[in-house]
């Protein structure tokens, strides 16, 4: 049977002053039913955009250059925004980055927990608001706090009510961005395991995004690496973790200590991130690669399958060839 969604070659641009941003090029990914996808990258590497593309959801200035998004076997890309509306919230939500914060000040939570279903649902509001205090039972905040305002709850419970957004229209799919960030450690774990709860209670599909690789590590069956736009790995998130293959993944890895090893420093990968309107020729992780030689500043490599289920994009595997046709410099393009 087909995965519940599958995304192919989705490519993204920001038209700016200053040029095309080239966000997302050539993302492919599925996620079956009931499973968790992490998408994980240093900041900028394309992870919203990509997630605000499946949502339909881009700013003005970005645009869907090629590619295609099947959720639940409906083409999503060519979707009149009316059909769209069909579909977002009701089959696939999501808990936007940083939204925890952008709760209304001023309006009782259950009201802003309520208003999407009466939105969406055409719900009463007595109906709407009895949804809203179940919703927030569902995330472990009792029904009592309905009528209290956002500034009466911790950061995590604000998470918790902006995940009970997400769920109110019972959907299929949750994209979960950032869900963790700017949460201390223990309400991490929290949040995490509330998520992992949901999950499997609701049978929920996910994509759980993160720029921290070890908050997908026990909540993801797969994982998949971005960097600059591009995709570098991606498998099950174990065999990433225990054997990571590209010189990305590597570094990405290293990058945190192990909870389970010495308290080890982390250590950074040196160097930036590039920049997407002109992005280096070739490998577009070559200039911060330590094992980077001649063709990975000449040619650009593909995706490819290492082991059943594994990918990577890098020449240090003989079964990597170059992406027919963007062997030239992308910068020249
Ligand atoms: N509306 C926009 N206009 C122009 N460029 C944009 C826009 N939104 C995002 N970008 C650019 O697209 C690239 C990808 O950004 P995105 O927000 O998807 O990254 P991210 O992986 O989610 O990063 P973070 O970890 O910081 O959230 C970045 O270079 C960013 O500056
Ligand atoms: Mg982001």
């Amino acid at each position: 049977m087909a995965a519940l969604l599958e995304v192919r070659d989705l490519t993204i641009e920001f038209t700016t002053k200053a040029g095309i941003v080239h966000a997302v090029e050539g993302a492919s990914f599925d996620v079956e039913r009931g499973e968790a996808l992490g998408l994980a990258g240093e900041s900028g590497c394309g992870k919203t955009t990509t997630a605000l593309a499946l949502m339909r959801l881009l700013p003005y200035n970005g645009r869907i250059v090629r590619g295609s998004i099947s959720f639940a076997g409906r083409s999503l890309v060519p979707l009149e925004e009316a059909s769209m509306r069909a579909i977002r919230w009701k089959e696939m939500s999501i808990v936007f980055q940083g939204a925890m914060n952008s709760l209304n000040p001023v309006q009782r939570v259950g009201r802003q927990i309520a208003e999407p279903i009466i939105l969406h649902e055409d719900a009463d509001s007595d109906v709407a608001l009895k949804r809203a205090g179940d919703l927030l039972e569902l995330v472990g905040i009792s029904r009592n706090r309905l009528n209290d305002y956002p500034h009466e709850f911790s950061g995590g419970m604000r998470q918790r009510v902006m995940i009970a957004m997400a769920l109110a229209c019972d959907p299929k799919l949750v994209i979960a961005d950032e869900p963790v960030t700017a949460l201390d450690v223990m309400i991490q774990a929290q949040i995490l395991d509330l998520l992992e709860r949901l999950r499997r209670e609701l049978d929920l599909a996910m994509i759980l995004i993160s720029h921290d690789l070890s908050v997908l590590a026990d909540t993801c069956e797969q994982v998949t690496i971005m960097y600059a736009g591009k995709t570098m790995e991606s498998g099950k998130t174990m065999d990433l973790f225990t054997d990571p293959k590209h010189p990305y993944t590597q570094g990405l890895v290293g990058a945190f200590p192990d909870i389970r090893g010495p308290r080890n420093m982390p250590e950074a990968i040196p160097g930036d991130v590039p920049s997407l309107i002109s992005p280096p020729s070739g490998c577009v992780f070559h200039p911060r690669c330590k094992f980077a030689f001649d063709r990975c500043s000449n040619a650009e490599p593909e995706l490819s399958e290492l082991a059943p289920g594994r990918r990577a994009a890098c020449f240090l595997y003989p079964e990597v060839t170059e992406v027919p046709g963007r062997s030239m410099p992308i910068a020249t393009r």
